[in-house]
């Protein structure tokens, strides 16, 4: 596994472990590339650490109707938290003549130094948890903010919302 240069796992005001910087990195910079196991959808494994991507269908095309993959992280990418104002942004590409992904983290504004690096995990609904990033805007919880998924968010798990979400179709 290699080590994250600039980077530290550690305790984490926001949950559990975290990942800080142990330099400065500017808007714009690629701060670190993940690692990971592809499944699929239907596979049974443990998808705490695991990104949802889109699938690329049966040929390995990029059909938008193919399911989604999971990605689960093998090395310490899997310690990075979510914030619902967060410093980087995640994107992948399945290179279909290594039969490989990529997975890589961009930061969106300046970091300092002792900053703990965070994404949008943007869950559905459906799979919606607590959020405690203590972010101004925090949506109250772990979610996408699109309305479909706001409206499909438990009953339950409702009020922790702070943004505005429909009832369910
Ligand atoms: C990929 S792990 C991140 C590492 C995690 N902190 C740990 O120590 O295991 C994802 C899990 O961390 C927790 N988590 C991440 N961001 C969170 C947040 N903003 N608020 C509450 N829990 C969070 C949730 O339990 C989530 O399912
Ligand atoms: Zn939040």
């Amino acid at each position: 596994m290699p080590h994250l240069t600039g980077l530290r796992v550690t305790h984490s005001a926001i949950h559990g472990y975290g990942v800080i910087t142990t330099r400065r990195f500017a808007k714009g910079e690629l701060v670190l590339e993940g690692d990971g196991v592809l499944y699929r959808e239907d596979d049974e494994f443990d998808d705490t650490y695991a990104l949802v991507l889109p699938g690329w269908g049966a040929d390995g095309g990029d059909d938008p109707d193919a399911p989604s993959v999971y990605y689960d992280l093998i090395d310490q990418t899997r310690w990075i938290n979510h914030s619902c104002d967060p410093n980087t942004e995640i994107d992948s590409r399945y290179d279909h003549e290594r039969g490989a992904l990529r997975a890589w983290w961009v930061a969106t504004r300046d970091l300092e130094v002792g900053e703990e690096l965070t994404y949008d995990y943007a869950f559905v609904g459906a799979l919606a948890q607590p959020c405690a990033c203590g972010a101004p805007t925090c949506r109250g919880l772990i979610v996408d903010d699109d309305p479909e998924e706001l409206a499909a968010v438990p009953e339950e798990l409702r009020g922790h919302l702070r943004v505005a979400a429909g009832r369910a179709a």
